[in-house]
């Protein structure tokens, strides 16, 4: 499905966008696709200009949104709360991102990407840095990628910033090869090195995050002679010297241009017209 243009697919429809937690691409790719299908849009910014803020619960906001929308688009700082909401809709519902949980929709568009830019989506080494205890996006797209034969991962971080025990149990349960490093170089060589900022919001301890934020940044000097895609879902805040942006190897605009066809897509089907 193209990004240019609009169509009128869903012109008797209405999507709910729901977005309690801070969101850019997210929020703007998803709107830009509900227009480019000829749908409606009705839009919530933030638990503080909603009834969250006056303690209504996620399902009971739910009830009440599905009454006025064919679909209900939500990202909220609680992980688990896409659950919740999904449980009590009766329309269809999309995980916009939920706190340090999931992300599925960016892994959609990552794995969009991947496919575009290495042409296949199995026997692919990626390397996945700089905090996958924290990145929904790192754990959304290693569990994406972990049902495909013969990929190998590479998780680089500092130790502390580890993946979790339940996505290293899916990887071993599905078998997939995987490595840790606390050095940036061990992804230099992979077919693929995902980069996500250190995800500031999501540590409990603040001083950690300052411990760290300045441990891993990727310079063109490193990339030299190097054909790795580097991919983020962005914002880019200190893992890529801007210097990166003007080589080859820099996948990150183009990943978040991919964000609009695919929701369209991901739209299209859940609203029965693909
Ligand atoms: C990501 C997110 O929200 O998890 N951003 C996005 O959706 N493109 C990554 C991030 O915020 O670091």
């Amino acid at each position: 499905m193209e990004k240019q243009g609009r169509t009128d697919l869903l012109k008797d429809k209405v999507v709910a966008a729901l977005f309690y937690e801070a969101s850019s691409r997210t929020m703007l790719s998803f709107q830009s696709a509900i227009q480019r299908l000829g749908a409606g849009a009705i839009i919530a910014h933030g638990k503080e200009n909603s009834s969250m803020k006056k303690g209504e619960s996620i399902e009971d906001t739910i009830r009440m949104v599905m009454g006025y929308a064919d679909c209900i688009v939500m990202r909220h700082p609680e992980d688990g709360s896409a659950d919740r909401a999904a449980a009590v809709s009766s329309v269809p519902f999309i995980n916009a991102g939920d706190g340090g949980n999931q992300h599925p929709t960016q892994a959609l568009l990552d794995m969009y990407t991947v496919h575009k830019e290495i042409g296949r989506f199995e026997k692919i080494h990626v390397a996945f840095a700089c905090d996958p205890m924290h990145s929904r996006t790192i754990r959304s797209l290693a569990q994406v990628l972990s049902q495909y034969a013969g990929n190998h991962f590479t998780f680089i971080s500092p130790p502390s910033l580890r993946m979790k025990d339940d996505l290293r149990s899916t990887l071993l349960e599905r078998g997939v090869t995987f490595d840790e490093s606390h050095d940036l170089s061990a992804g230099l060589n992979a077919d693929v090195l995902y980069m996500n900022r250190l995800q500031e919001e999501r540590f409990e301890d603040r001083s950690e995050f300052e411990r760290h934020r300045h441990d891993f940044t990727l310079r063109a000097s490193m990339l030299q002679g190097k054909k790795v895609i580097i991919l983020d879902p962005l914002p880019r805040i200190d893992e890529i010297s801007t210097d990166v942006d003007a080589l080859p190897n820099a996948g990150y605009f183009r990943q978040a241009r991919n964000g609009v066809p695919v929701r369209m897509a991901l739209l299209a089907l859940l609203l029965g017209r693909a």
